[in-house]
């Protein structure tokens, strides 16, 4: 799969560095050529000698160096390969990266270069979890550059915590899917699990959503070498691997991260978004009056929320080419996802019913028909068999390949 693939690998100053020993030792096992940057931190935890010797590979480091300038400039050095890969990437060349600074070699090289670009974060779950960090990160995803990891586990400091750069076999795998899967070049948006629509800082509205269908569509298309944005409300699932994730809590947070991940090929709207918040959400906690009874339920007052499927779905110049729905029906199914298919203006509906003896909510499976626009002569609607929902994600995913493959 990797045969051929000219890699330009960028190792920057992490412990992690030690592991990207190993993940050029399996981009050479699998037919890449490797070209190494060092930079000066990377130096301090491997010596150009390793990693030259693994690479069959002269390294460069130095953004004045004479001899390499004349050898192989630094613009050549950014074109002549098929990918870049910065592993470890710490928070500082992720910061300079998300900033568009170029104060050495290799940070000058992911200026000028033209090609895509993945990134393995590794550093201190602190430093990751920063506002900095995460506000570089959103930066760089928008911007189209394509991380994967970091894990959870053990860090260099002696804590557990998130941080640690994904191992080089999940480096590897990403790199094949982003090259050569069918959604490949495809960027794709993907909202899921419930909102919680505040009433007062205690308090909120919310749905028995799970999040579990749509995280994994999102990790479904990703495998399937998509660029994926998942927004997701509040929910106990993990945020898929190689997917950048957008952690929301309201109906209108969602709608805001979904406009900011546009242009989009592709939109799924699995998220059981609440179609109605209180009208004003209490700064202070809403007490009990003083004879004891509650001041609420009935002042407490509602307005609809932003739809989201139906607002991408009529976005003018930036709609994605593919807008799928979800649609949660206990009887009728076809028939009211029919309607919702025209209501909402997307191009598919995922029916699902969720009537109690299928235990689709909060559940692990899934009873789908897909509802699209008939096409002259086809019903438009498939129905799928009961499976699990990450059984649906993957046969989703391949759909959309499919359909998209399709058209221009
Ligand atoms: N949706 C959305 N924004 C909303 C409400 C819904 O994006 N404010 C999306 C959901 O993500 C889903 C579809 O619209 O893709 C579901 O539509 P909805 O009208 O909420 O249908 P149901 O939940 O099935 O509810 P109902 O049958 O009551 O209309």
């Amino acid at each position: 799969m990797l045969t051929n693939l000219r890699v330009l690998l960028i190792i920057s100053g992490g412990i992690a560095a030690y592991k990207s020993l190993e993940l050029i030792r399996g981009l050479r096992t699998g037919g890449a050529h490797v070209r190494p940057i060092l930079t000066k931190g990377g130096a301090q935890f491997v010596t150009p000698l390793s990693v030259a010797s693994l690479a069959h590979e002269k390294v460069h480091s130095d953004l004045f160096s004479l001899t390499d300038e004349s050898e192989i400039g630094h613009i050549r050095l950014a074109r002549e390969t098929d990918l870049v890969v910065v592993a470890p990437a710490t928070a500082d060349i992720l910061a300079k990266m998300a900033n568009g600074i170029a104060d050495d070699l290799a940070t000058t090289v992911l200026l000028a270069t033209d090609r895509p670009i993945l990134a393995a974060p590794a550093m201190n779950s602190r430093m990751w979890e920063d506002a900095s960090t995460q506000r570089n990160l959103a930066q760089l995803h928008a911007d189209g550059v394509m991380t994967v990891g970091p894990a959870h586990g053990e860090l260099a400091e002696g804590e557990v915590g998130i941080g640690r750069m994904a191992e080089p076999a999940e480096i590897l795998a990403v790199i094949e899917n982003a090259l050569s899967g069918p959604l490949s070049g495809v960027r794709a948006l993907v909202t899921s699990g419930p909102t919680h629509e505040p009433i007062d800082p205690v308090r909120y509205i919310a749905n028995r959503s799970s999040g579990k269908q749509g995280h994994a569509i999102a990790g479904a298309c990703a495998r399937l070498g998509a660029a994926v944005t998942l927004v997701s409300g509040p929910s106990a699932e993990a945020d898929p691997p190689g997917v950048a994730t957008v952690h929301v809590e309201t109906a209108r947070d969602m709608l805001e991260a979904c406009l900011d991940a546009l242009p989009a090929d592709v939109a799924i709207c699995a998220a059981a978004v609440s179609d109605w918040r209180p009208a004003e959400a209490r700064e202070k906690k809403i007490k009990k009056d003083k004879s004891g009874a509650s001041s609420t339920p009935a002042d407490l007052k509602l307005v609809e929320n932003p739809d989201i499927l139906a607002t991408l779905s009529a976005r003018e110049n930036d709609r994605p080419r593919l807008v799928i729905g979800f649609a949660a029906e206990t009887d009728d199914v076809v028939a009211y996802a029919q309607s919702k298919l025209a209501t909402k203006g997307c191009d598919w509906i995922l029916a699902n019913d969720v009537s109690p003896e299928t235990g689709t909510f909060g559940g692990d499976h899934n009873k789908v028909h897909l509802i699209s626009a008939a096409a002259a002569g086809e019903s438009g609607v498939e129905e799928w068999p009961y499976a699990s929902k990450l059984d649906v994600a993957a046969r989703l995913a391949e759909r959309i390949a499919h359909a998209l493959g399709e058209s221009p």
